[in-house]
Order: C-alpha cells, then sequence, then structure tokens
C-alpha cells in the first residue's frame, strides 16, 4: 500500500500538493470553547506536562477543521523550566528568578530532553497515533534570542529593553546564555524528531527587535547552529521570525527548507528575496478573520495569488487572537482547500 506524504510536508518539500495545505499558529487555544472547557478545570502548567491532556488539546482544532497539520501543545518556555528555571504562566511567562549573571546561568543546565521534558515526548507519541495519516505534526522550540529575552528579562514586554540592553552591557555573558539555548534546543528538537514529530519549527518571536548588525552577529549564528545540526534528520526545518522583512537576505542563508513571514509585507516580496527551494508559510494578519465572510474571501484568494502556486503552506502572519470565531476559522480553512492558481 502506498502511504501518501501528508500535503503539509509534500509543500514543504516542494512536491505537488492537491491543495496548498494550512495550520494556525496557536491554533490549539483560547478563542476554542472545548480549550477553555478543558482549562477551566486545568492550569496551562499541568495541561503541558500531563500527556494525555496535551494531546488531547493538539487533537482538538484537528477535529474541529480541515486542518493540514497540527503543532504539539506546549510552551517556547516549557524545555527552560527542564533546563532547572522556574517558569510561571500568568498568561506570558514570567520567571521568579531571571538569568543575569554568570551564577544564575549555573543554575540553567543543558537539556536533557527523556530526563527533563519526557512528558513532551510522550504527548508527542499520543498525537501521532491518534492523527489521521493525512496531516502533519510539527514539533517546535523558541529560537535563543528569543528565550534570552523572557529569561533575562523576566517577564513579556513589548521592546524587551532590559534583554537588549543586557545584551550590549554583558556580551560575553550573553554568548554564554545563547550557547547553552542553543545546545540544548538542538537536542530538544532531535528529541521530537525522534518521538514522531515530522517537521520541526523554531519561533523568533522577538529576533525581529534587533537591528541587522545585532541580529546578524547575535540572534542568527545559534539558530543557524540548531538548523544545521538537524538537517540529517531530513524533516522539514521551519524558521519563523516576527518583523523579520529587513532581514530576509540574513534568512535566505540559513539551512531552513520553510521560511514563516509575518503580515507586514507579501509573499511574493519574501520570495524575491529567499532561495527558490525555500518554502514559504503565512501570512494573513490574524484581524482579518474579523472581517465580513466576503473579504474574507477576497484577502485569502489575493494572498494564495501573490504567493503562487507551489512551496507554500498557508497561515496566519501570527498567532490567532483569542476572541476569533471559530467559525471563521472553518471559512478559512474551506477558501484555501477550494483555491485554484489563476490562470
Ligand atoms: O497551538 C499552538 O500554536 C501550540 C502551542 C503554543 C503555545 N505557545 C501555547 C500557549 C506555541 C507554539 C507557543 C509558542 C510561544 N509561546 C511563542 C512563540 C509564538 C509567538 O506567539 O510569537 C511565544 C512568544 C510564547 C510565550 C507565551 N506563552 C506567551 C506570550 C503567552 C501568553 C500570551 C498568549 O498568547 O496566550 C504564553 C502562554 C500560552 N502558550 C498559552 C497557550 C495556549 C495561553 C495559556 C492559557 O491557556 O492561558
Amino acid at each position: 500500500m502506498t502511504v501518501l506524504t501528508p500535503p503539509l510536508l509534500a509543500a514543504m518539500r516542494g512536491q505537488p500538493t492537491p491543495h496548498t495545505p494550512v495550520w494556525i499558529m496557536r491554533q490549539a487555544g483560547r478563542y476554542l470553547p472545548e480549550y477553555r472547557a478543558i482549562r477551566a478545570k486545568t492550569d496551562f502548567l499541568t495541561l503541558t506536562r500531563t500527556p494525555e491532556l496535551a494531546a488531547e488539546v493538539t487533537l482538538q482544532p484537528i477535529r474541529r477543521f480541515a486542518l493540514d497539520g497540527a503543532i504539539l501543545f506546549s510552551d517556547i518556555m516549557t524545555p527552560v523550566e527542564g533546563m532547572g528555571v522556574g517558569v510561571d504562566f500568568a498568561p506570558g511567562p514570567v520567571i521568579a528568578q531571571p538569568i543575569r549573571t554568570a551564577a544564575d546561568l549555573a543554575r540553567l543546565h543543558t537539556l536533557d530532553p527523556q530526563r527533563d521534558v519526557p512528558y513532551v515526548l510522550e504527548s508527542i507519541r499520543i498525537v501521532r497515533r491518534e492523527l489521521p495519516a493525512h496531516v502533519g505534526l510539527i514539533g517546535f522550540a523558541g529560537a535563543p534570542f528569543t528565550l534570552f529575552c523572557y529569561l533575562v528579562s523576566g517577564k513579556p514586554s513589548k521592546e524587551f529593553g532590559t534583554a537588549r540592553a543586557f545584551l550590549q552591557r554583558e556580551p560575553e555573558l550573553s554568548a554564554q546564555i545563547l550557547d547553552r539555548l542553543a545546545e540544548s534546543m538542538t537536542l530538544y528538537l532531535r528529541a521530537q524528531i525522534d518521538a514522531g514529530a515530522q517537521a520541526v519549527m523554531l519561533f523568533d518571536s522577538w529576533g525581529g527587535l534587533l537591528g541587522r548588525d545585532d541580529y546578524a552577529r547575535v540572534a542568527l549564528p545559534p539558530v543557524r547552529r540548531i538548523l544545521s545540526a538537524l538537517k540529517d534528520t531530513g524533516v522539514p526545518l521551519i524558521y519563523f521570525c516576527n518583523n523579520s522583512w529587513t532581514l530576509l537576505d540574513f534568512i535566505a542563508d540559513l539551512p531552513a527548507d520553510v521560511v514563516g513571514l509575518d503580515w507586514r509585507g507579501t509573499l511574493s516580496t519574501a520570495r524575491k528575496h529567499l532561495r527558490p527551494d525555500q518554502a514559504v508559510q503565512g501570512n494573513l494578519d490574524p484581524a482579518v478573520l474579523f472581517a465580513a465572510p466576503d473579504v474574507l474571501a477576497a484577502r485569502v484568494n489575493a494572498l494564495l495569488d501573490d504567493a503562487g502556486p507551489g512551496r507554500h503552506v498557508f497561515n496566519l502572519g501570527h498567532g490567532i487572537w483569542p476572541e476569533t470565531d471559530p467559525d471563521a476559522v472553518a471559512r478559512l480553512v474551506d477558501l484555501v482547500h477550494a483555491h485554484r492558481p489563476a490562470r
């Protein structure tokens, strides 16, 4: 029996697909009543540490919508906890004792995935058993600079001034922190792939806060190190850097198979800067899910026409908002699947 490659993975590899595959960043979350029902009884940390519950929440959006991809339910800060630094969610990550000295860094040990986050790997195994064969499972980690922002500042922030000032004041200690994170996230993603993740994504939510020089010197090398180390796995490697439109020449030079883009630019523009063998992932503004159905349809079709056929995974340009109507998501998925290339 031939087992067909899920469209999600085929598009990432530049192979033909019957339709443009679609998944949604933060597709398991508070906009779904079934997620809120589970969260009413269980706090977020317990949810991420209980494989049966994490798997159930991962599968919720797959049951409701015709999505082509599932993403493991966890958080970018989950492995940081495993590395020995306590994290609370309120609802964003809060670290009671931020990492700001060499002694702090000593508390952040290199991750041993089997020992430190076995529940993540078990969640992946459960999801793979339950997931329909045509849906691909994406594992993920935070990019080192984005994790550094939370670890140093200790709380969410718009500009991460504390972390960016620390980077300038303490370049050597910063490099050591980023090094430990790069090594640990490499081990983490490899363990996820061994457990059954079929593609992996690095979330660099805050890399775009940096100017070109600091990005190239500080944020990019650990990303390159992680992606290069995972090349031999053969699974598609996705890199998403929010606000990266002025950094695309650097990203074109990374061993990333897929590049996630936010909504601020067009995918045809991104393609001009990226390598022809790199697929694009994105990039509808999450706000457009609040438009009237005919406007949503026009925007989705225009985005797909602009992206052109092949090597495109449809997604939002950032995480879906908790206020979103799930029916708009159902319409979005149907629109993407129904679209045929303009001739
Ligand atoms: O469905 C999915 O996308 C999978 C699960 C997932 C979560 N967080 C669950 C979560 C993923 C991939 C993430 C990644 C993540 N976490 C990022 C990168 C993507 C991005 O948004 O830029 C970042 C920066 C974080 C850090 C984080 N965790 C924040 C800022 C917050 C609070 C704000 C928010 O968006 O909810 C969290 C908590 C969090 N992570 C929740 C969920 C479902 C909310 C917890 C709750 O139920 O209250």
